[in-house]
């Protein structure tokens, strides 16, 4: 018993001295091989600023929002056309893990006025100032995206291909990125499913007497259940085109807020 407890504790203390071994590499290796552009600290040197034609990135925001794997690709490949040239540093796999995890220490705290700054600067022209997306120009609208903060971090960061959500990484900094991600979050609708209750009532239950009473046509009946289609899907059964024509006026009336209540009840009671 004795014995395996010290062995336990041998492991124990050797596993996290090499957890601290391997963060001083990465510290190491990073002051070596980063700080001159990237700041000793991630928030870009004196000379990283004034690298052409883009300056280095400030590294602190992205322990949360960016995937080890991007990194890991960027550092190992570089970016084409910058001065981030791999070939100017000199790292084995293990030493570019090591400096990532040194990466994502590097700590700031979310400025949400800064989100709502820049986002209204550089997103509302076309996803509105409320995230709506109803200034005619094809957006999305954000209040009622699925999509996660490092899915909405990815997609400000390379943009859409061949749609007009285009790459903004050098409009905005990491930081702001990151402010902005969780301000585009903050705008989001959150459902109430009571209010979704009672709307049920008052306009699908003369037709459906229960959610799970609802029964989806064609040939979608023998592969599909309500709760396989996506908010935006239900939405589109719900609100427009054949459904319409026999659930009747009121139902096409709904709004989307209320719609969203309406499908937040449905997912609910069909859980
Ligand atoms: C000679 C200057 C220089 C050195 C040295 C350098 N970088 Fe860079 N790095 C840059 C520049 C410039 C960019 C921005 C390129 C761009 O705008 O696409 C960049 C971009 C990056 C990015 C992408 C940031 C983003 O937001 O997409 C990461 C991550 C990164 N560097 C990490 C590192 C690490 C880790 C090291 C050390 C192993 C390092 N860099 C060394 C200049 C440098
Ligand atoms: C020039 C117009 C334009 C600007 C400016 C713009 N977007 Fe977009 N955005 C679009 C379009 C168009 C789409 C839809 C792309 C598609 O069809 O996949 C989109 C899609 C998105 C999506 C994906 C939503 C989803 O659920 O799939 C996010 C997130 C997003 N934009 C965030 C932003 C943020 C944040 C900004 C500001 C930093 C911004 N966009 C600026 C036009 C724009
Ligand atoms: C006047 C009757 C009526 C009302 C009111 C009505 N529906 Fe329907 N709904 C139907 C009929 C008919 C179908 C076709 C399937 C069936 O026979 O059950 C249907 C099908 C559906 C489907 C499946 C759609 C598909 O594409 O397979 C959904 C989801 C649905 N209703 C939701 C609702 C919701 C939510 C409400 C309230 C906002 C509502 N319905 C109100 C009559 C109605």
């Amino acid at each position: 018993m004795l014995k395996k407890t010290v062995l336990a504790m041998g492991c124990v203390v050797l596993l996290s001295s090499t957890a601290i071994a391997s963060e001083m590499h990465g510290k190491a290796l990073y002051e070596q091989n980063c700080a001159s552009c990237h700041g000793a600290d991630g928030k870009v040197s004196q000379m990283g600023m004034k690298l052409k034609p883009f300056p280095a990135r400030d590294l602190t925001a992205l322990a949360e929002v960016v995937d080890r794997d991007e990194l890991r690709r960027i550092i190992a490949y570089g970016i084409r056309g910058t001065a981030m040239v791999p070939k100017r540093y000199d790292l084995d796999a293990a030493g570019i893990e090591d400096v990532i995890d040194y990466v994502f220490t590097f700590k700031r705290k979310i400025n949400m006025a800064n989100g709502k700054k820049r986002f209204e600067q550089v997103c509302a022209t076309c996803h509105g100032f409320d995230g709506r997306a109803k200034t005619g120009m094809g957006a999305k609208n954000l209040v009622y995206s699925n999509l996660n903060l490092k899915d909405t971090v990815h997609t400000m960061r390379y943009g859409r291909i061949g749609t007009k959500m285009t790459s903004k990484r050098h409009q905005l900094t990491n930081p702001d990125i990151e402010d902005v991600a969780y301000y585009v979050h903050e705008l989001r609708f959150k459902a109430d499913t009571k209010k979704g209750a009672a709307l049920f009532s008052s306009t699908c239950k003369s037709c459906h007497s229960s959610p799970s009473a609802i029964k989806l046509g064609g040939n979608r009946a023998r592969t599909m259940k309500l709760t396989d289609m996506s908010d935006y899907l239900l939405d589109l059964r719900i609100r427009h085109g054949r459904h319409v024509d026999r659930a009747g006026k009121k139902v096409a009336k709904l709004s989307e807020d209320e719609t969203q209540n309406i499908i937040a009840y449905l997912r609910k009671e069909t859980k």
